[in-house]
């Protein structure tokens, strides 16, 4: 099973980066991991639709061979960091191929604030449900983390280790249950019809 990871914090000691680097640590066996390097996508412009660039093609290619999609956000004032959303405006289009209609996702975060991401994964939320992804309800994970990691970025917080495997887990399950119904849009199923967002 190929899981894709969009992180949106692209610093060098980001939080939400170390987070995933924790979950793909513990992974199940039977999951092969990967990223995508939003950081080195152009900024969205409909001028470049009609010819995508290079970049922009190989983000929808992931995106399209994924059978599962985790977004782990930072809160950038009560919404998702600008990169991220530029990523998911890119594989959202061009109109009628929309790269995220049916695939099967599902969202955390962290910050050190109280709210632990609720802002930015509300939003988030809204824009994947707008897109016809089909997002995990639960658990919900809004982490508000302060010394989990030691100084080699590694997870040191067992509580948080408990929190990341129970959302594996989940996923995995949330899947698994998706493709036993013949719901979703797997690599194999994907776009065959035209889909929202409007031109
Ligand atoms: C522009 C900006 C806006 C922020 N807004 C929020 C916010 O609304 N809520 C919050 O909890 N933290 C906020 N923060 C703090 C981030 O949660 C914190 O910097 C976090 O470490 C960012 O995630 P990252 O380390 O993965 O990049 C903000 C930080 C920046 C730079």
């Amino acid at each position: 099973m190929k899981i894709l990871f969009f992180v949106g914090g692209i610093s060098r000691e980001s939080l939400n980066r170390k987070i995933f680097h924790a979950m793909a640590v513990m992974s199940p066996l039977d999951v092969e991991i990967a990223t995508f390097p939003i950081e080195e996508l152009p900024f969205f412009s409909q001028d470049q639709e009609k010819d995508l660039p290079s970049k922009v093609r190989e983000l929808k290619d992931a995106v399209e061979i994924a059978d599962g999609i985790v977004f782990i956000t930072p809160e950038y004032n009560r919404s998702i960091p600008g990169v991220l959303k530029n990523a998911i405006d890119w594989a959202s289009r061009p109109y009628g191929k929309n790269s995220f209609k049916g695939k099967m996702v599902a969202v955390l975060g962290a910050s050190p604030g109280n709210v632990g991401t609720f802002g930015a994964q509300n939003h988030l939320d809204a824009i994947l449900s707008y897109l016809e992804a089909m997002t995990m309800a639960q658990p919900e994970t809004y982490l508000k983390v302060g010394d989990a990691f030691d100084a080699q970025g590694e997870l040191t917080d067992p509580k948080l280790r408990e929190i990341l495997q129970l959302f594996w887990a989940s996923f995995m399950t949330w899947i698994e249950r998706h493709d036993a119904a013949g719901n979703g849009t797997h690599a194999r199923h994907m776009g065959e019809t035209p889909s929202a967002p409007l031109s």
